[in-house]
């Protein structure tokens, strides 16, 4: 399964890279007028410009050599046909079929999977249509206005993610009314009360979204939901028409108190970081309908087949990958910066944060040797123009650099005059700027212009110029609708897959969240009890202390 990465041509890269580093981005740009047509590629309603990467046609080349090397293509003819590439799980990673028409094929484990998952589409879609005939109604008999998703991380990242992404297309329900949305995560029982004082419990329905259905935030904020209901009303139905579940555990979904008929299933072969499509995407249907839940998972079903076929120079995930690879193994990149220029994409780094980190940030291979090279790098940001005002300083002038994911819409969803071309001008605007940098001879004589006098030239010209060459890429979506949105997200899941390939490493299992949940538990205990019998670190055991003293009993 592990590719043995000493036959990879990393050397051939690292030459690539020596001859490279005397090449100015704002020399490849004006040098080879080829760049556009070989590096801008268009899939699925996207417009994906790596232009403004640090790469000649040679080093490309480098890079597709690289790609047939690890086999890129076989490992995604193993991911799809079920093979268990979630080795330390042992398990399948087949979130591809949670998209695949109702005629398709794919067995797993021996299963055709595809009818199960249209058989929970379609419960879902049972449910979605009793919500907006308003058939579905609560203790009082009065129909569903508000829905509360309550989940962490995959469980709620995606649905939060896509429903704000996608809010002026919310289909109204028979009233006329859209359905209002909550998402609570966080354990800090702010979060949950502050939602509780916006909804009405006799209209709210409460979704608990946990694979596991063990998660300890999750299970907390679903039982004080569940009490603040119950101290409404004594109506024996009200948790039955108040709650339903989201998991692939019915036992504990069951012992939690929620009816199984109640329940919408998954299954283990679905990473929660990749469990937007299936039934953890309940939110999504009865925000947008239906329709737009079955046409973002069509969306993201096109890129699956594009990835599947697509020959590397014309893949998009695999270009994608091979770029994180370029920018951090080679150039020494340890973080990318995503940049949405789009008030509706403002969630998207922080849903692309947990599937690129949890996914990528590992530190042993499939055999649990080190990796020969660096893994996965720091994801963050924010929207563009909010950046702009924050911490692009330091991607235009810092002595670090990073490279930057830019993400815009072409068209918008509102009718303000003026905004939008302001809008875009700042994303190419700020790519450009990254890209070709000013000249200290520029920056001089702009000032000059100016009519500044010369020792203050001399004396600025330092401060004034940027050093440019910092790579960028630039996704361009036509519109913001489900299908691209849904093809956008699909197009990084496949990314993030070939890039654990390239490092040998496992992108569905997350280990590494399970140390501070395992501490946090004896931490408890030590609050509640001091004498628990833990041992801790001198500095451990005196925070414990100080807290202790102060917390509410
Ligand atoms: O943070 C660890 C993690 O297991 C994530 O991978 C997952 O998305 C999240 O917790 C929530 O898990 P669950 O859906 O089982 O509650």
């Amino acid at each position: 399964m592990s590719q043995t990465h000493a036959a990879l041509p990393w050397p051939q890269l690292a030459e690539a890279r020596d001859r490279l580093r005397h090449i100015r981005l704002r020399d490849l740009l004006t040098g080879e007028p080829e760049r556009v047509e070989r590096d801008v590629l268009d899939l699925a309603g996207m417009r994906l410009d790596w232009t403004r990467q640090r790469l000649d046609g040679a080093a490309w080349q480098a890079l597709y050599a690289l790609a047939d090397a690890a086999r890129l293509d076989q490992a995604l003819e193993r991911q799809n046909r079920g093979e268990h590439v979630n080795t330390t799980e042992d398990r399948a990673a087949l979130h591809m079929a949670l998209r695949l028409p109702r005629n398709a094929q794919c067995v797993i484990d021996g299963r055709d999977v595809v009818g199960d998952v249209h058989a929970v589409l379609d419960a879902i879609g049972n449910l979605v249509q009793r919500v907006h005939d308003g058939s579905h109604v609560g203790y009082s008999g009065r129909p569903v206005r508000s829905v509360v998703n309550i989940g962490i991380g995959g469980s709620d990242l995606g649905p939060r993610m896509v429903c704000r992404a996608l809010a002026p297309l919310a289909v109204p329900a028979a009233d006329g009314r859209v359905l209002d949305m909550h998402f609570v995560s966080n354990i800090d029982g702010a979060a949950l009360d502050e939602v509780l004082g916006q909804v009405d419990p006799e209209t709210t329905l409460f979704i608990i979204a946990s694979k596991t259905f063990g998660t300890q935030e999750t299970l907390t904020n679903a039982r004080s939901a569940r009490s603040w209901l119950l101290r409404h009303t004594d109506h024996p139905e009200a948790v039955s028409r108040h709650f339903v579940a989201v998991s692939t555990h019915a036992e504990r979904v069951a012992a939690f108190g929620i009816d199984t008929r109640n329940m919408f299933g998954f299954w283990d072969w679905v990473g929660g970081r990749y469990s937007v499509w299936s039934a953890i995407g309940l939110p999504i249907a009865l925000y947008l309908g239906m329709d737009g839940f079955r046409a973002f998972l069509a969306g993201a079903q096109a890129v699956d087949q594009h990835v599947l076929e697509a020959p590397a120079a014309a893949n998009a995930a695999m270009r994608m990958a091979l770029v994180d690879v370029w920018n951090h193994n080679l150039l020494g990149a340890c973080a990318r910066v995503v940049l949405p220029y789009d008030e509706r994409l403002k969630l998207l780094p922080s849903y692309l944060q947990q599937a690129e980190m949890e996914s990528l940030g590992k530190g042993v291979r499939h055999d649990g040797t080190a990796p020969e090279h660096e893994t996965g790098s720091l994801v963050w940001g924010a929207v563009g123009t909010d950046g702009q005002h924050a911490f692009y300083q330091l991607l235009h002038q810092g002595t670090r650099w990073a490279p930057t994911e830019f993400i815009g819409v072409a068209q918008p969803e509102h009718g303000l005059p003026g905004h939008h071309p302001i809008l875009l001008a700042n994303l190419v605007a700020q790519a450009e700027a990254l890209a070709l940098g000013k000249t200290a001879v520029e920056a001089s004589a702009e000032m000059a212009a100016e009519g500044l006098p010369e020792a203050e030239v001399t004396r600025l010209a330092p401060h004034r110029s940027f050093p440019g060459n910092r790579p960028s890429t630039v996704i361009l979506l036509e519109r913001l609708d489900p299908q691209t949105l849904g093809a956008l997200i699909a197009l990084y899941e496949h990314k993030i897959y070939l890039l654990a390939t390239l490092w040998g490493i496992n992108a569905f299992d997350q280990w590494g969240v399970e140390l501070g949940k395992q501490l946090a538990g004896r931490v408890l205990e030590d609050f509640a009890e001091p004498g628990a019998g833990h041992a801790h670190d001198g500095a451990t055991q005196a925070t414990i202390d100080w807290l202790r003293a102060r917390l509410p009993q």
